[in-house]
């Protein structure tokens, strides 16, 4: 705020009455011991207040005063003219009939307007013709009305506009202030949409202040993606399904359900009673806004089913040496899973799975494949496993060995000969010495040796699945003599009839399927009857 202006001046305007006397005197200064000067009270007013300029040191010899608007003694503004000696008062063409002036020279001005504001000059006039001019100033100020807050966009939406607020009316000499949720806005900062407010104005002056109702901003946005509740997927048969759809949204979402791509009901809530499997499928909610005119969906996929009936398992054997084994299980939406040996199939690289994984193959099958195998059908309800099957792996005889590895016995000690073959099932085992059958069992003895009984033994391994044998030859010498160096401790004779390994899936109901592995024997028999 600015200190009172006050405007002393000198100047050689004479004073009506003493043109003369002025004219006759040579023009001068005298050197002022004071300084004639005009406080207005108060400097700011407001409209229909009074104001008083406050004359100060005025020559205490003063004859006269006059009043002008304006910053000069211009007789066109003369307000009021007062004559000390006579207190006579004569208006001027700026008089407006409220002012009022005092002996002292004051002017009091009654009841201001706007219009008052601005610059005021008194001029005095001294017995001796000396001239003084003072100007001063003051505003009027209005009193502030109640501003309001005006949107120039009733419905905007977030992410879309700008909006302007615009406080109302328009001041002068005055400022306006913002406020969000009672914070100062900073000059010249860029509001976020988000910010719904509420939004104050506030309006100043020197005389007033008013504030504006506060505004809350309606600002459309959405939907946000739909949220379906309850968030269960699974349902039982009978069971009443109610599913509910809310997607946040202003103004708030109009919704509708779909099932399967038909349109249901135009409604938030969903209800269908008495549910059955029919009823499984997916379930669209759509949330719309009617302002921002977008539409959101959620989709929900819903089963409806039972316990699970147990699954059965199938196997067949398509290549001699690979085994495919099917879940069978006509429930929908389950999910199967492979159990070996009571626990969950670890998958090798051999084994490969259907994507339903209905299907689990095996190729080539291997020992370690041997065990029991089963499905496991599992709906959100429950879970079910198919019986046991047992696969088993056909497999030898492998080479034969002969025990002990000793091949030189002295006359008239004791040969016990032992022979094993690897496999499955165990093989049968027979004897024979120089080509002539000697006995059927796996262990050979012969009491008492003469040199007779030096040559070639043979062990054969039969397995009666594979119906495969191997032979192995060990060359035995009896004779008082050390054994001569280099001899052979015992051979395996080339008389090789086969190596097989083959498969046998053995099924609760008993039958089992059974393949080579190798595929060398293609006369083998991939399906035989149950042991
Ligand atoms: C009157 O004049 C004297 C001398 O110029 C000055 O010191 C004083 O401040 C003045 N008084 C007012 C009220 O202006
Ligand atoms: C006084 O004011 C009138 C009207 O504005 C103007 O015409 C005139 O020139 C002024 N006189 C002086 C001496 O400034
Ligand atoms: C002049 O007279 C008025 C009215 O009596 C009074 O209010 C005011 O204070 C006086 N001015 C001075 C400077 O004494
Ligand atoms: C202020 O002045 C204007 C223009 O001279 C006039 O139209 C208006 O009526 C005046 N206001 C008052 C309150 O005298
Ligand atoms: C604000 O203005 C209204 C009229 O527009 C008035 O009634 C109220 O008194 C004013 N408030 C203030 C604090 O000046
Ligand atoms: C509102 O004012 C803002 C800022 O001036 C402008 O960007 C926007 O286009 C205006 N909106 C309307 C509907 O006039
Ligand atoms: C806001 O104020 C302006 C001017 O004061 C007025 O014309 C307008 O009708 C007012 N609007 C409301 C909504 O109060
Ligand atoms: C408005 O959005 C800004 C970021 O865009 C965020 O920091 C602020 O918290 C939001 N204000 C409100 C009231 O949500
Ligand atoms: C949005 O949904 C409303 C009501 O569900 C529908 O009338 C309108 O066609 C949909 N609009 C679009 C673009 O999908
Ligand atoms: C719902 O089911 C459909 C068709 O079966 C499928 O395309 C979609 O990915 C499923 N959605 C969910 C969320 O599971
Ligand atoms: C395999 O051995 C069994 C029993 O020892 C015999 O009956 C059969 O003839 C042999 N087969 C071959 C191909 O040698
Ligand atoms: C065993 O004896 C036979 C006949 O003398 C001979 O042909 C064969 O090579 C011998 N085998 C071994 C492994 O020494």
């Amino acid at each position: 705020m600015q200190p009172p202006s006050a405007c002393p001046c000198r100047g050689g305007i004479p004073w009506q009455r003493i043109l003369l006397a002025v004219s006759l005197l040579t023009f001068w200064y005298p050197h002022p011991t004071a300084l004639l000067t005009i406080e207005p009270v108060p400097f700011d007013a407001a409209e229909g207040r009074d104001v008083l300029l406050l004359v100060h040191n005025v020559s205490e010899n003063a004859i006269g005063y006059n009043w002008f608007k304006g910053n000069t003694a211009n007789n066109s503004f003369k307000i009021i003219s007062y004559l000390v000696s006579s207190q006579m008062t004569t208006p001027g063409p700026a008089f407006n009939g409220g002012e009022k002036i005092y002996s002292n020279g004051s002017l009091l001005l009654q009841k201001v307007t706007q219009n008052d504001t601005g610059f005021y000059t008194l001029q005095t006039v001294t017995a001796d013709a000396i001239v003084e001019l003072a100007t001063g100033e003051f505003f009027v100020h209005e009193k502030l009305p109640k501003p309001n807050i005006t949107i120039n966009n009733s419905q905007p939406m977030e992410g879309e506009d700008s909006l302007a607020l615009t406080c109302e009316p328009e001041i002068n000499y005055g400022s306006y202030l913002w406020k969000i949720n009672n914070q100062m806005i900073p000059d010249g900062d860029r509001l976020k949409l988000n910010d719904t407010g509420p939004y104050e104005c506030e309006t100043q002056n020197p005389v007033s202040a008013n504030r504006s109702d506060p505004l809350t901003l309606n600002i459309s946005y959405g939907p946000d993606a739909p949220i379906i509740k309850p968030p269960d997927s699974h349902f039982r048969p009978g069971t009443n399904l109610n599913l509910s759809c809310h997607a946040d949204s202003n103004p708030p979402a109009q919704y509708s359900w779909s099932f399967n791509g038909r349109l249901l009901e135009s409604t938030q809530q969903l209800s269908v009673p008495n549910l059955s499997t029919n009823n499984s499928g997916s379930y669209v909610c759509v949330a719309h806004n009617s302002v921002t005119n977008f539409n959101r969906t959620t989709t929900k996929n819903i089963t409806v089913s039972g316990l699970v009936a147990q699954p059965s398992l199938r196997a067949t054997n398509t290549e001699p040496h690979s085994v495919a084994m099917t879940c069978l299980s006509d429930d929908p939406g389950i999910s199967i899973t492979w159990i070996f040996n009571s626990q969950t199939l670890q998958l090798t690289d051999r084994m490969q799975l259907s994507p339903d994984h209905r299907t689990l193959s095996i190729d080539p099958v291997r020992q370690e494949d041997a065990g029991e195998y089963q499905c496991e059908a599992s709906n959100p309800a429950s879970s079910t496993r198919s019986d046991r099957y047992r696969l088993a792996v056909i497999y030898g005889p492998d080479a034969p060995i002969i025990k002990p590895p000793d091949s030189h016995f002295r006359p008239g000690t004791n040969l016990n000969l032992s022979c094993h073959a690897d496999s499955n099932p165990p093989a049968q085992y027979s004897w024979s010495f120089n080509g002539r059958l000697l006995e059927s069992t796996q262990q050979l003895s012969v009491p008492n040796l003469s040199t007779n009984n030096s040559g070639s033994y043979v062990c054969v391994a039969h397995n009666s699945v594979t119906n495969f044998n191997r032979t192995t030859t060990k060359n035995i010498t009896v004779s008082a003599e050390e054994r001569t160096p280099g001899l052979p401790v015992g051979a395996v004779a080339g008389i090789v009839t086969g190596v097989l390994v083959g498969v046998a899936l053995v099924a609760a109901l008993g039958c089992f399927l059974l393949h080579t592995r190798t595929g060398r024997y293609p006369g083998f028999p991939h399906l035989i009857p149950p042991r």
